[in-house]
């Protein structure tokens, strides 16, 4: 939540820190601002809405200063509005402060700073923070570096911060504590931002920042202590994105790119670990564990939103395929009830971004009661994947559309392998199954761009239903997971309200909802449970429900019950959430669209959701 971005160099900040800004839009967007040092004082430049309208507003407002801070918001306290948006001023004016995350005792810190005559313009607990800097500062007659480190000593809660000082031009300070934050590292410059992308255009030379760590930057180098000003050695890593990946290539939207870049996508997380023919499947960043899930008692999974349905689909998977039993926990549930969890059990993490609050305090939860943590994840060198023991990554490239689409695939790839690999060493599946699963699984990329031709088809039936106020998705076995993953793309983009439901347990409620006006989508491909399926269509026919199918190729039968059918492509039922998610994103996808929504931008959310 928030996006950060700071420079310190040789070049006009403004436009840097602008389009840093727009390419971190993705982590909240209701305000946005920026403060550039200049020599009458700090000059702040904030607006309500996207970073667009701050651009609007700012571009005649700005000098051509070489150090600036910049921030866009998703609000947690106080209203979206010009006044709360970041940077926000020291009582005194000479210290601007950028802020990512939540102080939880800043209540107490405002009601002390009130006693002692500070006025606060806005509802934030960031404005709280600079003057508690400011006024340790001068109670204490400290320098700006120590009043961070002090202040920070007393403040409980997450931050990523970068402070800016009216009394020094060439400097800033920026910490770090459960919010993630990367410096790079350019000719005579720097940059930190809250991921590399602002950076990799100018620098692929970047150091992430570990929690409690304090950057001290100034023109002509830095330094990184810890919270007692000892210094530490950094480690400096390279950047391995390119600038194409965070572009939309040609696509109406990042969303649209990235659905039609699963076939690739897919293929890039299975590229030099899968190869059906030679019978090879290496994950290297499970071999040092693979006994300990080969030999796991029970695996627990843990994720939040889209991650947590492919940790349900995974459950299905490993249940049948490795004969491990296998719960799925919302993170925010696990990490603060009291879960049974033993030294040694095997835990698997799965994130997108690696920085979900909820999902790392969950891990560092089950780390301290003796687990390990395998990590499912996709942004490289991200918090949750360092803090994990070992893991394997998704390698499906930047995912900046808000709805996860590629990162969900990539997920049920990574977590595939996994499974099939654990169910081969324990031989829980044969030779031969193995063998045929191997080739399933390599032959998905080209299953996924079939199921991309029926884009037209979808566009046909979205266009009928994009006026609908509800709408139900069912689906069962494998199918199951994948009717919420349908459900939830469609509520958070087309603001549809939308319930994914295993089809049997309609009849426990979801059906009194049914009449002429409810869409009902059903997952009924080919499998297991296809005949259990077609019953449940029918009721929902005999109760005039308007029924959306997705089927297998030439399913004449349920064409002959259902409104409307989309074919895709067959496979093992284990693989066919990853094919028959795909006209679920699609529909969701031109559904908002049609309605005039903002699918890469949905309102009230966030791509990376690092408040709790
Ligand atoms: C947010 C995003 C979702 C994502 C969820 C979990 O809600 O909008 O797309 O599924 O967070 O995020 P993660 O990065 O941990 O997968």
């Amino acid at each position: 939540m928030c996006g950060i971005v700071a420079y310190i160099g040789n070049k006009p900040a403004f436009p840097i820190l602008i389009n840093g800004l727009k390419r971190l839009e993705y982590r909240g967007y209701d305000s946005a601002g920026v403060a550039l040092y200049e020599n009458s004082g700090l000059n702040v430049l904030k607006k309500e809405g996207k970073v667009a309208a701050l651009e609007a507003f700012a571009v005649d407002k700005a000098s051509d200063s070489t150090l600036g801070i910049a921030h866009t918001r998703w609000a947690t306290h106080g209203a979206p509005n010009d006044v709360n948006a970041h940077p926000h001023l020291s009582a005194d004016g000479s210290l601007a402060i950028i802020h990512n995350g939540i102080i939880e005792n800043y209540h107490s810190i405002k009601a002390e700073l009130h006693d002692k005559g500070y006025a606060f313009e806005s509802d934030t607990d960031t404005e709280v923070l600079v003057t508690f800097i400011q006024d340790i500062r001068d109670t204490h007659n400290l320098s700006f570096e120590d009043a961070v480190i002090t202040s920070l000593s007393k403040v409980i809660g997450a931050y990523a911060i970068v402070v800016i000082n009216q009394d020094n031009p060439d400097q800033m300070i920026a910490a770090r504590k459960g919010s993630p934050m990367v410096i790079g590292l350019g000719d005579g410059e720097y940059f930190i931002a809250s991921d590399a992308t602002p950076i990799v255009e100018f620098t692929k030379d970047v150091i992430y920042l570990n929690d409690e760590e304090i950057a001290i930057i100034q023109r002509d180098g830095y330094r990184i202590t810890n919270t007692s000003n000892v210094p530490l050695i950094p480690s400096i890593q390279k950047l391995d994105i390119q600038l194409e990946a965070l572009e939309k290539g040609g696509y109406e939207h990042f969303m649209l790119k990235e659905i039609f870049g699963q076939p690739e996508s897919i293929a890039d997380c299975m590229r030099g670990r899968l190869n059906a023919r030679e019978r090879k499947l290496t994950l290297g960043g499970i071999r040092e564990y693979a006994n300990k899930l080969v030999n796991a008692e029970k695996i627990t999974i843990l994720g939040c939103g889209t991650s947590w349905h492919a940790g349900l689909v995974a459950e299905y998977i490993l249940e049948d395929i490795c004969r491990i039993p296998v719960e799925v926990e919302y993170a925010s549930e696990f990490r603060y009830r009291n879960p049974v969890i033993k030294e040694g059990d095997i835990i698997i993490a799965i994130s997108q971004s690696g920085e979900t609050a909820d999902t790392l305090a969950a891990i560092e939860l089950a780390k301290s009661k003796g687990a390990i943590v395998f990590g499912v994840v996709n942004a490289v060198g991200s918090s949750i994947a360092r803090a994990t023991h070992e893991g394997a990554y998704l390698h499906a490239g930047p995912e900046i559309g808000v709805a996860s689409t590629k990162a969900f695939t990539g997920q049920l790839t990574v977590l595939t392998m996994i499974a099939l690999k654990v169910g081969y060493l324990k031989g829980t599946i044969t030779e031969s199954q193995y063998g045929d699963l191997l080739y399933e699984l390599e032959s998905i990329p080209k299953k996924v761009a079939q199921a991309l031709e029926t884009d037209k088809r979808i566009q046909e039936i979205s266009a009928k239903f994009k006026d609908a106020t509800n709408c139900l998705y069912l689906g069962r076995g494998y199918n199951f997971p994948v009717a919420l993953e349908g459900a939830l793309k469609l509520k958070e983009i087309s603001y549809i309200h939308a319930e994914g439901y295993p089809a049997a347990e309609m009849k426990h409620g979801p059906i009194a909802l049914i009449d002429e006006n409810m869409p009902v989508v059903f997952i009924a491909t080919r499998d297991s449970s296809y005949e259990k399926i077609i019953s449940n269509i029918q009721e929902v026919k005999s109760r005039k429900g308007k029924v959306i199918a997705i089927v297998s190729q030439h399913d004449e039968e349920i064409e002959r019950m259902a409104d409307f059918t989309i074919e895709v492509p067959s496979s093992h039922e284990a693989l066919m959430p990853l094919i028959s998610v795909i006209p679920l994103q699609l529909l969701s996808y031109h559904i908002a669209i049609m309605r005039g929504c903002n699918v890469d931008q949905p309102r009230n959310l966030a791509k990376s959701v690092t408040v709790e």
